[in-house]
C-alpha cells in the first residue's frame, strides 16, 4: 500500500476514534470534554477532507481525464458530513444530549459507509490510475489540511 494511501487510511481511524470520544464525553455529561473531544474531531475530518479533496481527488481526475466519476460522488458526501458536523455543534451548545447522540448516530454511519467506498474502491482506483501516488503527501506534515 502506498505511504499516501496508509496516511488516509490511519486518517479514517483517527476521525473514528475521535468520534468515540465525543459520544463517551456525551454519554458522561461532561460538556467540556465534550466539546474539547469535539474540536479535535472537527480538526481531524478537517484535515481528512482537506487532504483528500486538495490532493489524491485532483491527483485521480488528472490521472482518469475526468471529475464527475467517483470523487465528485466523494466530495459531495463530505459535504453532507459537514453539515452533519454544523447540527451537531449547534446540539452541543445547547447540550441537548437526545438530538446529538442522533445525529452522532448519522454522522458514523454516513462516514462509515463513505470511508469503506474509498478504502474499498477509491483508493485502489487511485492505487492503480495515478502516477507518483507515494509523493503526493510528501511535503504535507502528517495529518495536515492543505
Ligand atoms: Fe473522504
Amino acid at each position: 500500500m502506498s505511504r499516501t494511501i496508509e496516511t488516509l487510511v490511519r486518517q479514517h481511524r483517527d476521525c473514528d476514534s475521535a468520534i468515540e470520544q465525543v459520544e463517551a464525553s456525551v454519554r458522561a455529561k461532561d460538556w467540556n470534554a465534550a466539546a474539547a473531544a469535539f474540536a479535535c474531531l472537527e480538526a481531524a475530518l478537517q484535515g481528512n477532507f482537506n487532504t483528500e479533496e486538495q490532493r489524491l481527488f485532483p491527483a485521480f481526475e488528472q490521472a482518469m481525464g475526468f471529475s464527475n466519476g467517483p470523487t465528485a460522488v466523494m466530495r459531495h458526501e463530505h459535504d453532507e458530513v459537514r453539515g452533519l458536523l454544523d447540527n451537531a455543534r449547534e446540539w452541543l451548545e445547547l447540550q441537548d444530549i437526545s438530538a446529538l447522540a442522533a445525529e452522532l448516530d448519522t454522522l458514523v454511519v454516513l462516514l462509515q459507509q463513505h470511508n469503506v467506498k474509498e478504502e474499498n474502491v477509491l483508493f485502489p482506483m487511485c492505487q492503480a490510475q495515478v502516477r507518483g501516488l507515494d509523493a503526493l503527501l510528501a511535503d504535507a506534515s502528517p495529518g495536515a489540511a492543505t
